[in-house]
């Protein structure tokens, strides 16, 4: 396990949107080089950057066409080494984004194996029926599309054709054993560039979809664990620095499938924890609220945080001394939470998250609290693209992201007159900005409050406010109602840490009690 991750705070990044250091409209690699002094000034010093590959870019770089070559719209491979050895001189460690469960149709691999003779060497590279009429049961499979007379089956968009591991099960002939050579030279081709880029200086990889691999009959994932289990063994061996965060949103399997954190996200399948206690809402077509929203951190919401902690530990107990659960503030894929809440709720959702056990993250701009704007669709992002919006330094032209006309960004800015700047930011002595960075010094300066301090909960667990939790010899709590809350606790005396929110005068530990202001946070020791 690399000891980093102990402390670790990760920001993620969206390249093309972060920083355009060159006037084209788009960010790049140089854009982030120049911005890491702001990473490190926030508390951040982990890094994970979305895909930075060549690609066609239906899938906004999910869709790689060449997993050694950085995209020319972000730069070079020397920038991206220039970008490793810059973050490392400031203590920052970078995570690059591995998709091993697709390529881009225009991948090389695929367009060979996609021939009516494909090439030995690619033949099996990705999952092929034996017919071009042949419906692939309970997968995505598209037909009719190459010269090779069979379908092939897709892990996600059409565009990204699922690379074959194998399956646990197999059914039919066309579906290879995982100890199939031909899988295992799948497998070994996703180490061979996990390789080039752990030599060239990065850290680890965020693993995309890492869950998917091995195809049916991997319900309990015994196949796919198995796959990354042989792959966190090369780590061990070669890299033991190295750090592979999975996205996966079930860290109990990922964990024991060798990788050594696991995110907790708003899948469908998960069991809607983390949705609880910062989305709880329904939305139309075009992602208006038109549900009430229960979230337990919006000040009119559900307070019932037993939804949460039933999801989270059953995660927790089961990976504690082995690997960590990751909660994120949003990623590219989600809503931003400031679409919901307001930056009294968001504060206290952020020192929640940035208190608890594993490795947190940061979604840029989350830290001025961006907004989510809706957007047309661009490079296969749909409703996610309103979330990918150019990050916003300052009040100068196209809000500090690049001197590029406004119509040639990415994306666009936020228009609003008040829409929110690091410069603003800075000047505001209670924003948000300034609580993520308290919240990240304090989680630096106590140990107990890292990602392997233990983690108990004082009361909470009855579905009644406040919760309260208690990490090493910190106690936390948090209100996030309109009303004070009260309730008894097994502690006399206690010493003030820190806390946030208007009412901090209101909040007591002490005698046998634990008062909290409305929304409200407080650390004490004891
Ligand atoms: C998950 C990524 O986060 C998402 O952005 C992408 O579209 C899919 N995986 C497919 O790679």
């Amino acid at each position: 396990m690399p000891k980093w991750l102990d402390a670790a705070v990760f920001y993620e990044i969206y390249p093309q949107s972060f920083y355009d250091s060159n006037g084209d409209g788009i960010g790049d690699l140089e854009g982030i080089v120049r911005k890491l002094d702001y990473i490190k000034g926030l508390g951040c010093n982990a890094l994970w950057i979305n895909p930075c590959f060549d690609s066609p870019f239906k899938d906004a770089g999910y869709d790689v066409r060449d997993y050694k070559k950085i995209a020319p719209r972000y730069g070079t491979n020397d920038d991206a080494k220039r970008l490793f050895q810059a973050a490392h001189e400031k203590g920052i460690k970078v995570l690059l984004d591995l998709v091993p469960g697709h390529t881009s149709e225009e991948h090389e691999w695929f367009t060979e194996s996609a021939k009516s003779n494909p090439a030995a060497e690619y033949r099996n590279r990705f999952i092929w029926t034996d017919h071009p009429f042949k419906r692939a049961e309970n997968l995505g499979f598209i037909g009719g599309e190459t010269e090779r007379p069979a379908t092939y089956i897709v892990n996600f968009f059409k565009c990204q054709p699922a690379l074959n591991f194998g399956f646990l099960k197999p059914a039919e002939g066309w579906q290879l054993p995982m100890d199939h050579p031909d899988c295992v030279a799948t497998r070994e081709a996703i180490k061979d560039v996990m390789r080039f880029w752990l030599d060239a200086g990065c850290d680890g990889f965020r693993v995309d979809m890492a869950g998917s691999l091995v195809k049916h009959d991997d319900q309990d994932k015994s196949g796919t664990c198995a796959l990354w289990r042989n792959i966190r063994a090369m780590l061990d061996a070669d890299y033991p620095e190295a750090a592979i965060v999975a996205e996966w949103s079930c860290p109990k399997q990922a964990i024991a499938g060798g990788f050594h954190a696991d995110f907790l996200l708003d899948f469908a399948e998960s069991a809607g924890g983390y949705r609880s206690i910062l989305r709880d809402y329904q939305t139309d077509e075009d992602n208006h609220i038109i549900s009430a929203d229960t979230s337990f951190f919006k000040k009119d919401g559900n307070h019932d945080i037993r939804r949460f902690l039933s999801e989270y530990f059953d995660h927790y107990e089961k990976t504690k001394d082995r690997g960590f659960v990751s909660l994120v503030t949003c990623n590219h894929d989600t809503i931003r939470v400031r679409y919901n809440l307001e930056p009294d709720e968001l504060a206290l959702a952020y020192a929640f998250i940035f208190t608890m056990p594993g490795v947190p993250f940061l979604y840029y701009g989350d830290e001025i609290g961006m907004r989510y704007l809706n957007l047309p669709t661009k490079e296969g992002g749909y409703f996610r693209t309103g979330s990918r919006t150019p990050m916003q330094w300052d009040g100068g032209a196209n809000l500090g992201f690049s001197t590029a006309a406004a119509d040639k960004l990415y994306l666009p800015v936020d228009p609003a007159p008040d829409a929110p700047t690091v410069e603003r930011a800075e000047n505001d002595p209670t924003s948000l900005l300034h609580i993520v960075r308290s919240l990240l010094k304090l989680r630096r300066e106590n140990p107990d409050l890292q990602a392997k301090a233990n983690l108990e909960v004082i009361h909470g667990g009855n579905g009644k406010l406040p919760f309260i939790y208690k990490r090493g010899s910190l106690v936390l709590a948090v209100n996030p109602g309109a009303e004070e809350a009260a309730t008894s606790v097994p502690f006399t005396e206690s010493k003030p840490v820190d806390g946030i929110g208007r009412a901090q005068g209101a909040c007591v530990l002490k005698d046998g009690v634990c008062r909290m202001g409305p929304q409200s946070f407080s650390v004490w020791r004891v």
